[in-house]
């Protein structure tokens, strides 16, 4: 973890935004797999991590904004454990290390929500994601488990979507280290992808590198030459010349701040000319978009820029025609790139998703689209220094979509359907990079991973 003072200023922070009543933070539990003892691999909840920063299961914080009181809570090891488990922290200890001095059972928690509840005191809580921590917010709160999610705290997630949005100088080093790794999984990917290699391999080289050089994927990675499905998680095709593969695959450091890179990459490591047509439009993409973030902008700014040069790009390609301004008000080009240009990224890959997209990306004023593809744009809010966001632009050939739209004769006018059924092998490319909002413009954070197809095609030779 940081050092204490981090995380003490964290809460500080949070205790001048919050007016009154306590604040419960729930750490996850073990979650088990087939049985009891054989468990998942554990990951904090990013919330606790964020004010508390424990990486151990079990723990409860309590912030008391009338009082300024904070506690841990958190059931001391027994002998029994460390005989299986090895010399563990007391809780004590575990509370200094954030700063905090005053300790409990996690029983004790249970009696103190129960006077503040007969008090009648406001309790916040942030949304649950997790049966246990739903079936423990219902017992101590003594409600139905199943309405925890609907009784979170609104104040609660805004306070703390305010603060994690914003990133700290020593975040942002985490998520530059998390990018370095996604290098070392990206780079070996590519120079993998040779016909008749089956894509288990290079997702176990890739997730392996994660391992190693820090606390695994922050996502399950996406590697596959049906890049057309965005978030394919089977990985049993062979690769074949012709097709390409989307690698889309992240790590988490120790400290477990994300990376999340996409690149795309022709099997053999050559693009044919077909290939590299609608690789140079979404990578214009990529480039634009990125060039075009900085503070004033929104990130609806930058999705729309990104759909502009896709379809005008397309149009190029006489895949899309007519009017480019008014295909992509209504939506054409969303066939090609069904969804948002990106999202925001630290210690969670869809940074604070589980808080509620709409409390993240959306406010009073900017309100989510309706329209197919903008609909699924997960942030549309004006960037601010400190934000750190994706910028994903892809163009996918999905053969359903295709075929729906085309029964349908949707944007007839707009769409050259029997020329798209000539594009069908290029399955999906995405390129993805991860991009820190700063005072006056941006940065492409960490090492720069092999993007143009120059730079593919000499990593793969
Ligand atoms: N890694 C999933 C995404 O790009 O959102
Ligand atoms: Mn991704
Ligand atoms: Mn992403």
């Amino acid at each position: 973890m940081f050092e204490k003072d981090v995380y003490i200023k964290r809460r500080e922070a949070l205790r001048r935004k919050m007016k009154n009543g306590l604040a419960l933070f729930i750490g996850n539990t073990e979650a088990p797999m087939n049985y009891p003892a054989n468990t998942y691999h554990f990951r904090q909840d990013s919330d606790f991590l964020y004010f508390f920063g424990i990486d151990l299961p079990g723990l409860a914080g309590l912030i008391d904004f009338d009082s300024g009181k904070e506690m841990l809570f958190g059931n001391d090891f027994t002998m029994d454990d460390i005989v299986w488990m090895g010399p563990q922290p007391t809780i004590r200890e575990l509370a200094s290390g954030c700063g905090i001095t005053l300790t409990a059972p996690v029983k004790k928690l249970e009696e103190i929500i129960s006077e503040a509840l007969s008090k009648k005191r406001d309790i916040h809580f942030l949304p649950p994601y997790r049966g246990e921590t739903k079936m423990f917010l219902g017992s101590v709160l003594k409600e139905n488990p199943c309405q925890m999610k609907t009784r979170a705290s609104a104040d609660l997630i805004h306070a703390v979507v305010s603060l994690r949005s914003v990133k700290e100088k020593i975040e942002i080093s985490e998520i530059e280290q998390a990018v370095a790794i996604a290098h070392e999984m990206h780079v070996t990917a590519m120079k993998m992808c040779k016909p008749g290699v089956k894509e288990q391999e290079i997702f176990g080289m890739a997730e392996g590198i994660a391992l190693s050089l820090g606390a695994g994927t922050s996502f399950p990675t996406i590697l596959s030459i049906n890049g057309q499905t965005l978030h394919n998680h089977s990985h049993n095709n062979i690769l074949r010349k012709g097709r390409m593969m989307v690698t889309d695959a992240g790590a988490e450091t120790n400290l477990h701040y994300a990376s999340d890179i996409t690149r795309t990459t022709p099997v053999g490591g050559k693009f044919s000319s077909q290939q590299k047509e609608v690789y140079e439009v979404v990578l214009k993409a990529n480039v634009e978009a990125i060039r075009s973030t900085g503070p004033g902008k929104s990130n609806r700014d930058t999705h729309i820029l990104a759909c502009r040069i896709l379809a005008s790009g397309l149009k190029d390609l006489n895949l899309i025609k007519g009017d480019i301004d008014e295909a992509v008000q209504s939506g054409v080009h969303a066939l090609f790139m069904p969804h948002g240009i990106g999202h925001m990224l630290g210690l969670d890959v869809h940074d604070m998703e589980g808080l509620g997209e709409n409390h993240v990306g959306y406010n009073d004023k900017v309100k989510r689209s309706e329209q197919f593809g903008l609909a699924f744009l997960r942030f549309a809010l004006q960037y601010l220094p400190g934000h750190v966001f994706t910028v994903e632009p892809g163009c996918y050939f999905i053969p359903e979509l295709i075929g729906s739209w085309k029964a349908e004769g949707k944007f007839r006018d707009f769409i050259n359907y029997d020329r798209i059924e000539k594009f069908m092998s290029v399955g999906g490319i995405r390129i993805e990079d991860n991009v820190l909002i700063t005072g006056k413009g941006h940065k492409v954070l960490g090492k720069p991973i092999p993007k143009t197809i120059e730079e593919i095609e000499s990593v793969c030779s």
